[in-house]
């Protein structure tokens, strides 16, 4: 038997028409997102592009900020007290990587808890560690859409997720716990990795190494998320892979998310999620 493949650009599409529809019943309110870029990193670009563009087709306004590498970390800082103070902007989102001389850490403190739609700020990060409401990181969010979809009755259920990130890992495992899995956080270091893992009724694969996690490491009929983006260069041609082994996890998951079209797409449409749950609460 080979899994389920969970399709999450149509749970995203689903999810984006939703938010759509509330942008439109809400109308006394015109939800913003300011996305800030600094420099000219290819990949931040084409993120940056597809946002503001997403932000635009469900009806929201965008306030796209972007700035030359030689921006410092001030003047960033500076934009960012701008955009807390301006009551058009309800969400704040600085891209990621940051150009060195420039202190994220600093930078992503910096934004106002309230407009923090990336749920990024240690207060946030802090607010979902004990159980209050939270913008919660876009991409643990549209997991955890993918997961309560495919498995509808998570209490008691073994989680294993693989890497400790502050973006995934972390607050993944904070939704799992919440939705009353029993949760075990793996990472680099990690003793038996395998053996934990075939232990998972739910994996989630969020270490950012293609095709780390093999077909043998999996249990058989568990759900499998699968976080990773990764580009390799096969016969002389790029592809993206994920974390998991998908030719060979497919053979023994019971429902997996392939790479693309799983965890990605549900990215972008938890961040409108987000911005307008930031505008509705300000
Ligand atoms: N760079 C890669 N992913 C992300 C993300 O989710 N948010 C931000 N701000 N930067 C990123």
């Amino acid at each position: 038997m080979t899994a389920t493949i969970i399709d999450g650009k149509a749970a995203a599409a689903r999810l984006r028409a939703k938010v759509a529809e509330e942008v439109k019943q809400h109308h006394y309110v015109k939800p913003g997102l300011a996305v800030v870029l600094v420099g000219a990193d290819p990949a931040s670009e084409v993120y940056v592009r597809n946002k503001e563009k997403a932000v635009l087709e469900v009806g929201m306004a965008s306030f796209p900020h972007h700035l030359p590498a030689s921006t410092t970390e001030n003047e960033l800082l500076r934009l960012i007290d701008t955009l807390n103070a301006d009551a058009r902007v309800h969400g704040i989102l600085v891209q990621l990587p940051l150009p060195a001389h420039i202190n994220a850490e600093k930078v992503l403190e910096h934004i106002s808890p309230r407009k923090d739609v990336d749920g990024f700020h240690p207060v946030n990060a802090g607010k979902l560690a004990v159980g209050q409401n939270a913008l919660v990181p876009c991409t643990p969010l549209g997991c955890m859409i993918l997961l309560r979809e495919t498995v509808p009755d998570l209490p008691g259920l073994n989680a294993v997720v693989v890497g400790r990130s502050n973006i995934v890992g972390k607050p993944i495992a904070q939704l799992l716990l919440q939705a009353d899995c029993t949760v075990t956080i793996t990472h680099s270091k990690t003793k038996n990795l395998a053996e934990v893992c075939r232990n998972a009724d739910i994996l989630i694969a969020a270490i950012g190494k293609p095709e780390f996690i093999k077909g043998d490491w999996i249990k058989k009929g568990a759900t499998v998320i699968d976080v990773g983006i990764n580009r390799i260069t096969v016969d002389g041609k790029t592809k993206l892979v994920g974390d998991v082994a998908f030719q060979e996890a497919v053979q023994v998951a019971g429902a997996i998310t392939p790479v693309p079209g799983g965890v990605g797409p549900m990215t972008i449409a938890c961040l409108l999620a987000n911005t307008l749950k930031a505008a509705l609460t300000t």
